[in-house]
């Protein structure tokens, strides 16, 4: 059904992904978020976007209980349930629909996401598409974990900088949760994002770094933040 193949190590885990243009391929936050996944084992997980299925087939490699995976693209559902099959991974539950849509009324150990961030003034692909601010998919997730997770539950969430990492953050400890930085990485600009550079200097919460050559660049932080009562 798919003719290319992938093959990504976070840590100890090697986990192997089909590849196809129609579902997103792990990039450098999906990476970030992986390598902070961390369990004592037999957690229920919950990853809202899974697309290919990669952060679910990582908890579940890392000893998770079980894990439900959601995703609104049909697509990227066909690929998960066949990188789960191709992983021999089978405590995978693929559920399509609107983030938490299709967990309504369940409560989750940990819940990982890494939602489309990209800011934009128009449409993009759903995969990567944040609305005009780029916090639309990501603030709903946030604001959705505390009727998601078990008392001292943990919602593992990323931020890039031109979308405001403060934002999150205060975001976070508003809804009373306490939170704590586990990953961070720095990343050069996509030719997308070049196309929207003049766009995201404008908006009030973007940060942007600038590396050695002189490249405009975000940084991206993860997030543990802990569900305190
Ligand atoms: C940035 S990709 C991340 C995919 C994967 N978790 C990873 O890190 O490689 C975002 C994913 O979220 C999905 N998505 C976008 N909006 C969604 C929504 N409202 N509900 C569920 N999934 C959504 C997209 O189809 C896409 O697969």
């Amino acid at each position: 059904m798919y003719k290319k193949q992938t093959i990504l190590k976070i840590g100890n885990v090697t986990v192997r992904l089909y590849e196809d243009k129609r579902v997103y391929r792990p990039l450098a936050v999906s990476r970030l978020i992986a390598s902070c996944i961390a369990l004592k084992g037999g957690e229920y997980v919950l990853d809202l976007g899974t697309g290919s299925g990669f952060l679910a087939i990582v908890a579940s490699k890392l000893g998770a209980g079980s894990c439900v995976a959601t995703d609104t693209s049909p697509d990227a559902i066909a690929m998960a349930k066949a990188n789960a099959e191709l992983n021999n991974v089978h405590n995978i539950e693929i559920r399509r629909g609107n983030l938490y849509e299709p967990v309504e009324n369940e409560r989750f150990d940990v819940i990982i996401s890494n939602p489309p961030m990209t800011p934009s003034p128009r449409p993009l692909k759903s995969e990567t598409y944040g609305g005009q601010n780029g916090r639309a998919v990501l603030d709903t997730v946030i604001k959705g974990a505390r009727e998601h997770l078990r008392p001292g539950g943990k919602l593992l969430i990323p931020t890039i900088s031109i979308i405001g990492i403060d934002v999150t953050a205060s975001m976070l400890a508003q809804l009373g949760m306490s939170y704590r930085c586990v990953g961070y990485t720095i990343v050069p600009f996509s030719k997308l994002l070049r196309s929207l550079e003049e766009y995201i200097t404008k908006l009030p919460n973007a940060s942007i770094v600038y590396d050695r050559h002189m490249r405009a660049c975000w940084t991206a932080v993860v997030f543990e933040a802990t569900l305190l009562s």
